[in-house]
């Protein structure tokens, strides 16, 4: 029989495995076979079976390729979304969007943004993250970063790029001259995915009006995407990173005006690739002769 010593790291060494695999939210106290319920439509139990496990089990119909969101309109929703939690977050994914964008334009400060995304319940993100990422830096600052969501870092502090990607971004600033008094730091989406998972296109679709009225509220000179989500998120380019790098795309402001948006590689992947290095330093040079230029 096994001691109590044998079972505690058992369990520990379990809890670990949990945590390595991305699962580090509890949902409920107990366990769910959420496949063994047979609430399911009379049409579908039809043609695929009584329970869960039987319609997940049945072929598969074929994923329709969507295109990528575009900054009008929100995106279609796809097949085999993660699951949502909480009521307001069940809601359609574009009715979301379109409730984002109404109450984000009604938004006159930073501030006053940041409260409505403390309420905002229409993204499912919101119920899994310890805390909202609204931004770091200087609401003031001409130049604004912009990542694609908190890691579990961020998540802890309720900053953004609070882990090793923030300590790069931080030095890579420091090489032109920046940090985070004379920048402002935000995200795409300001949840953190669980376990990390890259954000949906329907999430991105629901926060993305609030970016949009946050980057508007703080107007910075330069706009710096970094990474291919945050690059085609705000530019509306296609282009990989690799592509899109070291390019500026006119960004529009509501009032018309234009701003010029650096697309650049994330600091996450120059963690993983350091010889790409030299193409970011490029890359913060030019943004420097922004800077230095709009003055
Ligand atoms: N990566 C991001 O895109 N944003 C963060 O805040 C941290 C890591």
């Amino acid at each position: 029989m096994a001691s109590l010593d044998t079972d505690r790291s058992n369990l520990i060494a379990l809890l670990d495995f949990h945590v390595e695999a991305g699962v580090d939210v509890v949902l409920d106290e107990t366990p769910h076979d959420r496949f063994a319920e047979v609430d399911l439509p009379p049409a579908v139990r039809e043609t695929f079976g009584e329970t869960r496990r039987d319609v997940l089990s049945a072929p598969r119909p074929e994923l329709r390729r969507e295109p990528l969101p575009s900054r009008e309109a929100p995106p279609e929703p796809r097949p085999a979304a993660p699951r949502t939690f909480g009521s307001s977050a069940s809601a359609k994914p574009e009715e979301a969007a379109i409730d984002a964008r109404a109450k984000a334009a009604e938004t006159k400060s930073l501030d006053e943004l940041e409260a409505l995304l403390r309420d905002f319940e229409g993204c499912g993100l919101r119920f899994t993250a310890k805390n909202l990422v609204f931004a770091d830096g200087n609401p003031e600052a001409r130049v604004m970063f912009v990542g694609e969501a908190p890691g579990a870092d961020e998540d802890r502090v309720g900053k953004p790029f609070m882990g090793r990607s923030g300590q790069l971004l931080d030095r890579m600033m420091a090489a032109v001259g920046l940090d985070r008094t004379s920048s402002y730091i935000a995200n795409i989406v300001p949840w953190r995915p669980p376990g990390n998972r890259n954000p949906t296109p329907q999430e991105v679709a629901i926060c993305r009006p609030f970016i949009e009225r946050q980057i508007a509220l703080v107007n910075p000179a330069v706009l710096v995407c970094l990474g291919a989500p945050s690059t085609q998120t705000l530019t509306g380019t296609k282009d990989g990173i690799l592509r899109a790098r070291g390019r500026f795309f006119p960004y529009a402001l509501p009032d018309g005006r234009e701003i010029r948006a650096l697309a650049t590689l994330h600091p996450a992947y120059l963690l993983r690739q350091p010889v790409q290095k030299r193409l970011a330093w490029r890359d913060f040079r030019a943004l420097r002769a922004a800077l230095d230029a709009a003055t």
